[in-house]
């Protein structure tokens, strides 16, 4: 081995090692920045030892590629609004996906042109096209149906699932047969035209507000496209990134499953949900009671109580209250009120929804409780204040076995002296049901938009 090769190979290593330190360092709030920044330094050294390591022969197309990709990255990073987070996520990784196809096409191409091709690439680049042709035209899909470009609710057929298996199949056998037999260019694109067909009929049947966990598990997918990638054109890094960004993807699809108390099989093939990212449509007001009270009443409420626990969920996010929220959490706490904040795992529509927009408004993290350690805290607060969360805070899901969210753990805000509910009308959330919490006798609901009825709040708390 000479040196070149040596430095490259610990290079590697080094670039290996600062993914992994800065994976983990994404896990708490207090060191994600620098995790961020740690993994940054690690891809920064992979890129600029790939391009010592390869014999390449003119740098123009990879340094227009450089710029290009840094300008959407940057824009991107600058522009795109946190709640738009889970479609951003979505288009990069039909992007990773296809990038990863294409450097399977492009190695299949030059390697039959010139030679047979032995098995373990066949079976690399086949792998590598089958899960990037799918991840990308699911990951695009999916972008659309969160753009609201396509319709979010579930697309079914007669037959669908069949009909899916068939593709899926179809793409794997012809595989076989490339590999074993014909290495035919014609039936290697009707193996790209088929997987980019399987990833549309994955996604079509999922309805948009799971997308979420769709979008995590078509991450899994670029990282393991990436990961057969890396094997096709022998690279170690890329073998590795892609195995970290695959595992990483499987445990936070597996993750934000449990915590919707729901099987991925449910999520994948039980068209859930009111389809859309906007909340649902129906008002069931029946011949319940509802009890609402008005911002003055409601700052008597809370700027009097020694203890407010604030419960965020999806509706905060829609009306990016989050501002205005640490404001009312500073105002309480300057009138001695002790605040906290409880976080459900699955508030909003991605994972960390809440931790992000909070931290983006300055509330300090130590504010931010999990739902196992603050649930104890309920029976004996003042305050619940729901801030645009339903499902999460939906007592049935502890007792009514019929319904869809029976099992999935919630934040019991039910059991706190007196609820607040901030949130426009009765209309159910993301699944789409009923929630009881309304006609408690202890809950106040406070209609409206959730930045307006927070500014009203801090207003009304500053004149007691
Ligand atoms: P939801 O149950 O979806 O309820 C959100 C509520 O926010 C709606 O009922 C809506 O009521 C209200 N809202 C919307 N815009 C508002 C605004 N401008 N001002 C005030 N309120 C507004 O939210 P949640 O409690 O956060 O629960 C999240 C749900 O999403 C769960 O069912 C979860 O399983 C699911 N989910 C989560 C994830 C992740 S990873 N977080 C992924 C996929 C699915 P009004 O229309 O009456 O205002």
């Amino acid at each position: 081995m000479d040196a070149l090769s040596s430095f490259i190979g610990l290079s590697y290593i080094v670039a290996a090692s600062l993914f992994i330190i800065g994976l983990k360092s994404m896990s708490s709030p207090a060191t994600a920045r620098r995790g961020n920044l740690i993994g940054a330094i690690g891809m920064f050294i992979a890129i600029v030892v790939t391009l010592l390591d390869r014999q390449i022969v003119s740098f123009s197309w990879i340094i227009i590629g450089i710029i290009i990709g840094s300008i959407i990255g940057a824009l991107s990073a600058r522009l795109v609004k946190m709640t738009a987070m889970p479609e951003m996520v979505g288009i990069f990784n039909g992007f990773g996906g296809g990038a990863s196809a294409l450097v399977a096409i492009a190695e299949f191409v030059s390697l039959t042109s010139k030679a047979a091709l032995p098995m373990d690439t066949a079976i690399t680049t086949i792998i590598g096209v089958i899960i990037g042709g799918i991840t990308f035209s699911g990951s695009m899909l999916a972008f659309m149906k969160l753009k609201g470009m396509v319709s979010g609710s579930p697309i079914t057929f007669p037959l669908q699932k069949v009909v899916s298996a068939l593709v899926f199949l179809g793409a794997v056998v012809l595989g076989v047969i490339i590999t074993g037999w014909k290495p035919d260019p014609l039936l290697f694109y009707i193996i790209v035209g088929l997987s980019l067909i399987y990833g549309v009929l994955f996604v079509i049947p999922i309805g948009g507000a799971d997308m979420p966990v769709v979008i995590s598990l078509l991450n899994s997918f670029s990282g393991l496209a990436a990961c057969a990638a890396g094997f096709v054109v022998k690279n170690n890094v890329l073998i590795i990134a892609g195995s970290l960004v695959g595992s990483a993807g499987l445990i936070l699809t597996q993750i934000m499953c449990k915590a919707m108390n729901r099987s991925l099989t449910n999520v994948l093939f039980s068209a859930f949900g009111t389809g859309d990212m906007a909340a649902g449509s129906t008002s069931t007001t029946g011949d319940k009671t509802v009890k609402s009270v008005d911002a003055e009443e409601a700052a008597m409420i809370m700027g009097y109580a020694q203890s407010v626990i604030i419960v965020p969920g999806y509706g905060m996010a829609a009306a990016q209250a989050q501002h205005a929220v640490r404001e009312l959490s500073e105002l309480l706490q300057s009138r001695g009120v002790e605040v906290k904040f409880a976080i459900h795992p699955v508030a909003g529509r991605m994972p960390g929804h809440m931790n992000v927009l909070l931290a983006e408004a300055n509330v300090p993290y130590t504010l931010l409780h999990d739902m196992d350690d603050i649930n104890p805290e309920f029976p004996h607060t003042d305050v619940a204040l729901v801030i645009g969360a339903n499902d999460v805070v939906n007592p049935v899901a502890r007792h009514d076995q019929g319904s869809p969210i029976y099992g999935m753990p919630i934040l019991d805000v039910d059991k706190a002296h007196h609820v607040i509910i901030i949130k426009r009308s009765l209309n159910p959330g993301f699944a789409g049901i009923d929630n009881e919490l309304f006609y408690d006798p202890k809950t106040m609901m406070f209609f409206g938009s959730a930045k307006d009825k927070v500014q009203e709040l801090v207003a009304e708390i500053k004149k007691l």
